[in-house]
């Protein structure tokens, strides 16, 4: 096995965008190698392309599957330029004769991070409750900005050392130390993942959630009663442990297609997914690491929240309006300072009454999805509002949600 030292060389002399090619032995083919992509070839040797900020990562997969790395080459020096990094130059002059396309390594196999995902390789339940992996808190920071209601946190988790991997759209649950009212042991509570699959450093190694700490009256007291679990979460700090299961969920994934219309409709924390679908679909870094998904299709969010300083990750929506106005629409339904035409609190149902014919007209795009995630309250008002344009238009409400659902065009996220 290539030791950490071959790999320093690399990182002195590289930067974080070159890639390289390991050629890997002995890999056994299971669920997690099918699940990466990587090409097995009948002669026992792999080849897999890893860019260089991944090649930690890539070396603990391939050690876990078994793999031993006889191999690696920057992919320059395949193509016959400089920066050849190898300590094994025979049998990396081995894997150009063996009559691979030297110009286009890509061709075998693409860099982990860009594997596409089939539906078979969601993966689920990877850490039970009854074995948590326990992830280190990287960061805790405020949501809320300052005259806004509530606290609401961007948590950031370290999974290095893990296998736990995950899809945008799906959740993970977080388990609160200490034992419920019956003495027994807390159970979890489910997030979604506010991070692609990437993770905010794109390093594939982080989860990140955005928690609000629940907070209401007693009914019968009066008393202000705190959330057990998202009082945990939005106090933790960094260095602190946190018991994680998951991943769960298939319900909220975003379609391949990249010319897709995607509406999202979104109250306060039901941002989390969507924040994963857009920063996928629009952050440079995300673009540059999924060749297979640029998107250029539409993404429309109506987000209800309060007030404005509770508008969740702000100023980063609108910079992505800026920079991508046609494929980026933004609506917000702020409850507690616009008013809906009757006069009331403008709640997220009122904005899509608003836009009900144009939603309804994209509704009828094959490629169109609709999402809702966050509080339940909204799926009333919204189906109350998506089924008067349905009957203007002469089609049921209610038959028109069961054929989108049935074909996967549907998808709720509520609680
Ligand atoms: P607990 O201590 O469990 O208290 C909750 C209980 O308090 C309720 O069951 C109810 O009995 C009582 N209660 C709550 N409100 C009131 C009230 N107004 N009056 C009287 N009693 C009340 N949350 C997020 O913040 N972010 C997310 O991204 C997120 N994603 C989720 C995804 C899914 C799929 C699901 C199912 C839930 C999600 N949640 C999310 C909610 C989350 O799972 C927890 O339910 C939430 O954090 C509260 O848990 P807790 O332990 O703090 O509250
Ligand atoms: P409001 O609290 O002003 O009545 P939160 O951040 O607390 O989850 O709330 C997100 C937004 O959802 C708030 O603007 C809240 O309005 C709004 N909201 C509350 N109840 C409903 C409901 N039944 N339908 C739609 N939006 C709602």
């Amino acid at each position: 096995m290539l030791n950490q030292s071959a790999l320093g060389a690399a990182a002195n002399t590289e930067s974080g965008s070159r890639l390289f090619r390991y050629e890997v032995v002995g890999l056994r083919q299971n669920a997690e190698a099918d699940k990466a992509s990587y090409p097995i070839r009948r002669s026992g040797s792999t080849f897999i392309t890893v860019p260089y900020d991944r090649m930690n990562e890539a070396m603990q997969r391939i050690t876990r599957l078994g793999g031993k790395i006889v191999s690696i080459q920057p992919i320059d020096a395949l193509n016959g330029r400089n920066g050849n990094v190898s300590t094994e130059q025979k049998s990396s002059s081995a894997t150009l004769e063996t009559g691979q396309s030297a110009t286009n390594p890509g061709k075998e196999s693409k860099p982990m991070t860009q594997a596409k995902e089939a539906k078979a390789d969601i993966p689920v339940n990877i850490y039970r409750p009854n074995a948590p992996f326990i992830a280190k808190v990287i960061s805790n920071e405020p949501l809320v900005q300052e005259g806004g209601i509530g606290i609401c946190q961007h948590v950031k988790f370290d999974l290095a050392g893990g296998d736990l991997r995950y899809l945008e759209g799906q959740s993970i649950g977080v388990i609160p130390p200490g034992t419920d009212k019956n003495g027994k042991p807390e159970k979890l509570r489910l997030y979604s993942i506010a991070s692609t699959r990437h993770g905010d450093d794109l390093n594939d190694t982080t989860v990140s959630l955005c928690v609000r700490q629940l907070e209401y009256k007693h009914p019968e007291t009066g008393e202000t009663v705190y959330g057990v679990c998202s009082t945990h979460i939005c106090n933790l700090q960094p260095g602190d442990e946190v018991k994680v299961t998951g991943p769960t969920g298939k319900e909220m994934l975003l379609p391949d297609d990249p010319d897709a219309t995607i509406i999202m409709l979104a109250t306060g924390t039901g941002i989390a997914p969507f924040r994963a679908f857009l920063w996928r679909m629009f952050k440079d870094g995300e673009r540059s690491l999924n060749s297979d998904y640029q998107f250029k299709g539409l993404a429309w969010l109506v987000f209800g929240v309060a007030t404005t300083p509770n508008v969740l990750y702000k100023q980063e929506l609108e910079e992505i309006q800026e920079k991508y106005p046609d494929n980026f629409r933004l609506t917000y339904a702020i409850s507690r300072e616009q008013k809906n035409p009757e006069g009331g609190r403008m709640y997220i149902q009122h904005r899509v009454a608003e836009h009900a014919e144009e939603m309804w007209e994209m509704m009828q795009k094959p490629n169109t999805h609709t999402y809702m995630c966050g509080l339940k309250g909204m799926e009333d008002g919204i189906d109350e509002a998506l089924s008067a344009v349905a009957s203007k238009n002469g089609v049921d409400w209610k038959e028109f949600q069961r054929a989108m659902k049935k074909a996967g065009r549907w998808h709720v996220e509520t609680y």
